[in-house]
């Protein structure tokens, strides 16, 4: 059938925020359009493996709305349709023209980074954008006639207090967002970032369950389904009747095969892992002499598929088929599990062939890290 989930790296970035541990490359303007060029012909190599028909399209970064604009035009009409196609933005960058541009270019859903709307929380991630820069980006955007609007926010950010991260859930209500992602700012032990906010971050660490739980309930309290761990969309009540999730990731989360294409970026296709080696240079040199690019290549067996199965599925709200994951599973853990109210297994409504699911209550997704690596059989893991 072949395969519907394209994920395209844009690279570029106006400068390298502290926390960001993604493939980035700052600045170099003058090679923008070269990129675009060497990841064209990578899709170009690519091509038979795509499904006839893409289902989704993700464009992410670094930062793809600072690509040259030109190149960031060529680069998305020669993308191909999809039902959902996403490109992520950073406010600073959002104008009139460049949403001009991802309109014309078939983009139907954007992915702004606002990280926070508290002066002093952006300053610390090193952010160029303040808060108004994420308003206004967010109103030029619906201006534009983009009807599908993702925000994505950090928490556990060093000087971040329950107040602010209150007030950033209430400000990103305001705006009305279709989705939201709130993640826990992961910090790299060794990076400048740590060294300079060490001690901050461990007392940010004790906080996470509690900032975990304010996000839950606020936006679960606002009409919003918590569909996957960090994940957020409005419910369809409150959508017209249109399922929000992210379509893109949730192909990655149900275990489907995708195409990755540039610098960093990770395909799994046919029980094979391939992630493009980050190097600029080395990789449109490689396209241009007419080869695929350097990557390393990992075998997905059935066992490691199953148990990424697990790991990922119980991070989303619809339960587990038993039967998917059951090689995968420890028996006596699930069992503890479900004995302490964290872990539960029962037939699912609807599902006509009456086959058992597991999946976390309530209380087990707050825990889900600890929960799914506990479930998971010894010597697998
Ligand atoms: C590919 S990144 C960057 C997108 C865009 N360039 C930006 O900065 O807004 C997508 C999202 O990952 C999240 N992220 C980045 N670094 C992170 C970190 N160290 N820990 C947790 N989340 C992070 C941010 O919320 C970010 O918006
Ligand atoms: S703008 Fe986004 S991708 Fe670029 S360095 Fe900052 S966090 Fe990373």
């Amino acid at each position: 059938m072949g395969v519907r989930h394209l994920y395209v790296h844009m690279p570029f970035c106006v400068h390298r925020c502290g926390y960001c541990d993604f493939v980035t490359v700052t600045g170099r303007r003058g090679e923008h359009a070269s990129y675009v060029d060497a990841v064209l012909a990578e899709l170009a190599l690519e091509q038979r493996v795509l499904a006839e028909r893409v289902e989704t399209v993700f464009v992410g970064g670094g930062t793809p709305t600072f690509t040259e604009e030109g190149s960031l035009s060529r680069l998305l009409e020669a993308l191909p349709v999809a039902r959902e196609f996403t490109v992520e933005a950073n406010p600073e960058t959002v104008t009139p023209e460049l949403a001009q541009i991802l309109r014309q270019g078939g983009v139907n859903r954007v992915s702004l980074g606002a990280q926070s709307f508290q002066p002093h929380v952006l300053s610390v991630l090193e952010r160029r954008a303040g808060p108004d820069d994420v308003r206004r980006a967010m109103y030029l955007l619906r201006d534009a006639g983009f009807e599908n609007i993702s925000l994505d926010f950090l928490y556990g950010v060093p000087g971040q207090s329950a107040a602010d991260l209150d007030r950033d859930l209430a400000e990103a209500l305001a705006l009305e967002p279709e989705h939201m992602s709130w993640y826990e700012l992961e910090a790299k032990p060794g990076t400048r970032f740590t060294h300079a906010h060490g001690n901050e971050l461990q007392r940010q660490a004790e906080a996470m369950e509690d900032y975990y739980e304010r996000v839950v309930d606020a936006l679960t309290g606002a009409g919003f389904r918590w569909y996957e761990a960090a994940n957020f969309c409005l419910e369809r009540d409150r959508a017209g009747g249109r399922d929000l999730r992210a379509r893109h990731n949730l192909a990655y989360w149900l275990g489907r095969d995708y195409l990755g294409v540039g610098i960093g970026a990770v395909s799994t296709v046919d029980g094979v892992r391939r992630r493009n080696r980050p190097g600029l240079a080395a990789y449109v040199k490689s396209i241009r002499e007419g080869h695929r690019p350097a990557s390393e290549t990992e075998t997905i067996d059935s066992a490691t598929r199953m148990r990424e199965r697990l790991l990922l599925g119980l991070r989303l709200d619809e339960p587990l088929p038993l039967e998917d994951v059951a090689d995968a599973l420890d028996r006596e853990a699930t069992a503890r599990m479900v004995a302490g109210g964290l872990v539960e297994i029962g037939r699912r409504e609807g599902d006509r062939e009456g086959r058992e699911h597991v999946s976390l209550t309530r209380r087990g997704r707050f825990l889900a890290g600890g929960v799914s690596a506990e479930l998971m059989l010894v010597g697998q893991s």
